[in-house]
């Protein structure tokens, strides 16, 4: 890792500067499929807002620039929130409500900021602080973060994973 970056936890009123980097992040995923940045606002938006409102998400800031995020839940609010959560993918909701703990619904980190370590950073630290995290992983390259820290999948899809610690 070549820069030790501080973590932030992040609100509802970061919410400016993390629907930006959301989208920079997740434009054509292969989850969300959407190509068009003001639909994929218009459908993450409730979900981000709601993740942000449980004060578990965090992010990690360069000279007041968010450049990295993870956009968390606890099973609680997960369960409050579910149909905004899943709107799109309800085949997960079982799969992932047994187990307590903590629902890590999105990690990204800015373009130019990538293969610095950040994520992994911010994946240790979340870790590092909850018993149980389950994640979905949509690209190999991640898996191997994923799978570097004693994840195992719990569901396997095309090109998707479940995966739990
Ligand atoms: C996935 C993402 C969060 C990784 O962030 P990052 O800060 O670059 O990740 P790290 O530098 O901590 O790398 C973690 C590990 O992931 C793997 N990895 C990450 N990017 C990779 C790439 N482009 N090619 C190959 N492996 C890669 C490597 O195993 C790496 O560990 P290593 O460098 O020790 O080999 C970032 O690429 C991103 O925001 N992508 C868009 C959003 C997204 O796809 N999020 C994940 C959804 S599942």
């Amino acid at each position: 890792m070549q820069m030790k970056p501080h973590i932030k936890n992040l609100t509802i009123l970061n919410k400016p500067q993390v629907m930006p980097l959301f989208l920079d992040c997740f434009i054509n995923d292969p989850i969300y499929q959407i190509a068009d940045r003001a639909e994929l606002e218009e459908y993450v938006t409730p979900s981000v807002e709601k993740a942000l409102e449980t004060n578990l998400c965090i992010g990690i800031f360069d000279n007041h620039k968010l450049i990295g995020a993870c956009i968390l839940f606890d099973s609680v609010s997960l369960l409050d929130n579910i149909n905004t959560v899943f709107g799109a993918v309800p085949y997960m909701i079982p799969k992932i409500l047994p187990i307590a703990g903590i629902y890590l619904m999105n990690i990204m980190v800015a373009e130019k900021y990538r293969r610095m370590g950040i994520a992994s950073y911010m994946l240790d630290y979340l870790i590092n602080k909850h018993n149980h995290i389950v994640a979905d992983v949509d690209n190999k390259n991640s898996l191997s973060m994923y799978n570097k820290r004693g994840f195992t999948i719990i569901e396997l899809d095309k090109d998707y994973w479940l995966v739990r610690k």
